[in-house]
């Protein structure tokens, strides 16, 4: 695996493959890899050819209070898992490379960022859709690679490669899991002991949503309380927020009658974590993936 830490170099590289008629593929990363980014590389390469990964650990997407700072950093782990993953080359730049002196262009999709997420994280869109453009611009992929964990996150870049024309596709990837269901993320490692084990209430509240919508109820608010209740149980946790969303909009929803999301996030301990499912309809029935 080729390492690229210039977006020159970068630029020609992914280039060259285009010119050769071959099919580009991209999964962005922050780094601190685990099986859910190694599902998106396994996704790429069955698709792509070549496959880049970038792992650009993004300040503008943390606000001030956050987790920049004692964000994992396990390159050399990273290296051997892409190389294992058989990733044709890795897009490493440094935060210069990416914000030179003097940067002051952002991209920024209305609506849908100052939601959920948006509400809760100022100013966190806006650096993910700022990076997530430059990497598109500069790799020029045909495919990009996400997992739906994020998927505010998804709806958004989604959004902006619409807007702006991109010439990229995004494909989203499901959620992988924990054995206990503990949905896979970089933050996992924060958490220790009995938060580890209180961290899957995010699932049992998902699950208990589920349940309810298997025996019938569709009313959301219905839906809501039961993931509230669920997530009340476990006294190490704290909501952020839990609701049913339109998936296209990430606006409340009345009923869940079209596609949507059960989303949610809580702090469990210090860690703030996310999760969702999605609902989606099939025929005069729900689909439900957790
Ligand atoms: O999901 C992530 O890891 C990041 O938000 C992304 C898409 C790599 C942009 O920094």
């Amino acid at each position: 695996m080729e390492t690229i830490r210039t977006v020159a170099w970068m630029k020609e590289r992914a280039r060259a493959a285009r010119r050769e008629q071959r099919i580009v593929g991209l999964v962005p990363t922050m780094g601190a890899l685990h099986a859910g980014h190694l599902a998106l590389v396994e996704r790429a390469r069955r698709e792509c050819s070549p496959v880049y990964a970038s792992i650009f650990l993004n300040p503008k997407q943390f606000a001030a209070n956050e987790d920049l700072s004692r964000y994992p950093r396990p390159l050399e782990a990273d290296v051997e898992k892409l190389t294992a993953a058989r990733v044709d080359g890795l897009f490493l730049p440094d935060a210069t490379e990416i914000y030179p002196a003097g940067f002051c262009t952002y991209v920024q999709v209305e609506g849908l960022s100052e939601r959920l997420e948006g509400r809760s994280r100022a100013g966190h869109f806006r650096g993910v859709s700022t990076v997530v453009m430059k990497l598109l611009e500069i790799v020029q992929p045909h495919f990009a690679y996400f997992g739906r964990k994020d998927a505010q996150q998804v709806r958004i870049v989604q959004q902006m490669v619409r807007d702006l024309n991109l010439d990229t596709e995004t494909v989203v990837c499901p959620i992988v899991r924990e054995a206990d269901g503990l949905a896979m993320s970089s933050r996992n490692a924060y958490l220790e002991g009995e938060d580890r084990k209180a961290a899957t209430v995010l699932y049992r509240a998902l699950r208990a949503v589920e349940s309810e919508i298997a025996a019938g109820m569709r009313d959301s608010l219905e839906l809501q309380r039961a993931m509230h209740k669920m997530l009340a149980s476990e006294p190490r946790a704290r909501v952020d927020y839990a609701e049913i969303v339109d998936a296209e909009t990430f606006e409340p929803v009345v009923r869940v009658e079209r596609r949507c999301y059960g989303v949610l996030a809580a702090y469990v301990g210090k860690t703030r974590l996310i999760d969702n499912m999605l609902v989606e309809p099939t025929g005069d029935d729900l689909r439900v993936e957790v």
